[in-house]
């Protein structure tokens, strides 16, 4: 709970129980601008307190004893302060020097970012995809069981955000936890194993991409074909749930994408052969719709604002 504004108070995250961190995973934490995603990381933190209910991490109460746990969490949650004249590598050296860190392992994490190459240029240098990834450099230092990354691919261009998928799947392939937030839900849903996804900081759902997408509905396989309706009616009757579109020339198939060839198949057993094939797969953005039965609401204190009982912050156990 935040204080508002006239003695009001903001409940920014709302009873939010889910468990993140297994090592290898990365965990998608996903929801609209402003539903409470940083509220909850800082609270995993302890860079803010919870009002009510506790946050455990690694089974440490973070409010209270994060420091037992810190040197196994790495984590970007606000652009960290790099000197712009600086190296990335000097940057990344100063940070090792104060934390203790040996230097050596400086390369390392220039490495596992793919930085080694320019290390030497200057941080005001770096496009941001190069910055974002020094400050991933920077958390990796420690060698952390469980990296904590709030919205690692804001601002990034296309190519940007795919290099970062590719990092953060590298990153978690070598054995870490990793818990990346995201308000983009289509940004991440490749590169997670799990989510969880939140609004108005109450969980929508949490589960493996699979078992969420589920709430998007099926998948779908749609096909450009000229005897549309022939096609249609020799689908079904091959047990297919295959369904007329609006466009003249196309219908649906209700079906697992993997079974694009069954179609295919089919159709052209039949003497009938398609001009395009598509698929549809179902959408954690489209889970997230079906879900709350609309589009993500705006950014703002979520409805009952300063009305509400003491919230029930994060129960975030990572190990
Ligand atoms: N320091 C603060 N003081 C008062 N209210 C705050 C403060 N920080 C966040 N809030 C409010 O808490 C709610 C959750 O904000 P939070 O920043 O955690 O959301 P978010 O999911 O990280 O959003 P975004 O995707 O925009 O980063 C919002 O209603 C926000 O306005
Ligand atoms: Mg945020």
């Amino acid at each position: 709970m935040y204080p508002g504004s006239e003695g009001t108070e903001v409940v920014a995250v709302d009873d939010l129980d889910l468990s993140v961190g297994l090592p290898g995973t990365v965990h998608g934490f996903l929801g609209p601008n402003g539903s409470g995603k940083t509220t909850t990381i800082r609270c995993l933190l302890s860079l803010i307190r919870p009002t009510a209910g506790t946050v455990r991490v690694f089974g440490v109460d973070t409010s209270t004893q994060f420091h037992q746990v810190a040197s196994r969490v790495g984590a970007i949650v606000e652009n960290p302060k790099m000197f712009p004249n600086f190296s990335g590598r000097r940057n990344l050296s100063l940070l090792a020097d104060l934390a203790g860190i040996p230097k050596g392992e400086v390369d390392r994490v220039l490495g596992v970012v793919g930085l080694a190459e320019r290390h030497g240029d200057s941080f005001d240098s770096y496009s941001l995809g190069m910055k974002q990834r020094l400050a991933i450099a920077a958390a990796l230092l420690k060698d952390p069981d469980l990296l904590i990354l709030d919205e690692p691919a804001n601002g990034l261009d296309p190519a940007g955000i795919a290099e970062m998928r590719v990092l953060i799947r590298g990153i978690a392939d070598q054995g870490k936890a990793v818990l990346v937030s995201s308000h983009q839900l289509s940004e991440v849903e490749q590169v997670c194993d799990d989510v969880t996804i939140i609004n108005r900081g109450r969980l929508v759902t949490t589960g493996t991409v699979d078992e969420v997408r589920r709430h998007a509905g099926d998948d779908e396989i749609v096909v450009t074909i000229a005897s549309r309706d022939r096609a249609v009616q020799v689908l079904s009757a091959g047990g297919l749930a295959a369904h007329p579109r609006p466009t003249a020339d196309e219908l649906t198939v209700v079906v697992d994408v993997a079974q694009a060839s069954e179609v295919t198949r089919l159709l052209a057993d039949n003497d009938l052969y398609l001009s395009g094939l598509r698929t549809e797969r179902a959408t954690l953005e489209q889970a997230f719709l079906n879900l709350t039965g609309g589009p993500p609401p705006p950014t703002g204190p979520p409805p009952g604002a300063g009305a509400l009982p003491p919230p029930t912050p994060v129960s975030g156990g990572a190990s």
